[in-house]
């Protein structure tokens, strides 16, 4: 790999930026400075430095972000923050969401740079289970179970695939549905005739949102999460 795409993966510069640093001599491969932005690296065994400080390659990055409400679910925005900037001690510069949860949807969703990953999981094909915490204005029809596990009809006339409802008080209960429609929770039970008010992800396939992680709080995937998403096939 060329030691410009090296430092501009790490997220040290625009690759103008990392080529100046280059030609400063402010970078040192193997303890050596190199002033050749196209010079070749190897990232698992060369050190790369920048001011005498090693700089790790990372290829792959995967985190569990609790997401607030108030920010949105893509990489750049011209108004919010996003779910990219939420994870500060990132090394990637080309993370993003697994997957949109709404702006005023929180809970679970994983950041990541991992193409094969995220088209395992969000393949319709796969069927990931995605459950999700609802409450609602009104009180939910006693036969959303029953409605929910045929399948509803949405306002488009779209029929919704068998999903289940456990229900908690007679407006709250979690929703758990395999497909990613736009708004589908939302939408789901605006064709009961509820609204829903509150919206939370809480398990996406083998994931679980990690009930140590507040609000707005993200961290690593742990081995053993990420060995289970890589079981997934
Ligand atoms: N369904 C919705 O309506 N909104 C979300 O954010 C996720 C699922």
């Amino acid at each position: 790999m060329r030691l410009d795409k090296y430092l501009a993966d790490m997220g040290v510069g625009t690759r103008s930026q990392v080529k100046e640093k280059i030609r400063k001599g402010l970078i040192q491969v193997n303890g050596q400075v190199v002033r050749t932005p196209e010079q070749k690296v190897n990232p698992e065994t060369d050190q790369v430095s920048l001011d005498g400080k090693p700089i790790g390659y990372v290829e792959l990055e995967y985190y569990m972000l609790n997401k607030p409400q108030g920010v949105v679910s893509a990489t750049t925005d011209r108004h919010y923050t996003t779910v990219v900037d939420l994870i500060d001690t990132k090394s990637r510069k080309d993370l993003y969401p697994v997957g949109r949860l709404d702006i005023d949807t929180e809970g679970l969703l994983l950041i990541t740079n991992d193409g094969d990953l995220t088209h395992r999981l969000l393949s319709p094909k796969k069927h990931v289970d995605k459950t999700y915490y609802v409450e609602t204005d009104l009180p939910i029809p006693t036969d959303a179970g029953e409605r929910f596990a045929v399948g509803v009809t949405l306002e488009d006339d779209t029929l919704t695939m068998p999903a289940k409802w456990e229900s908690q008080t007679e407006n709250s209960g979690r929703l758990t549905i395999q497909e990613g429609k736009f708004h589908q929770v939302k939408r789901m039970f605006a064709a009961l005739g509820v609204t829903v008010t509150f919206l939370k992800r809480l398990t996406m396939g083998p994931l679980q949102l990690d009930p140590a992680l507040e609000t707005g709080a993200f961290r690593p995937l742990t081995e053993e999460e990420l060995q289970r998403l890589k079981e997934l096939g």
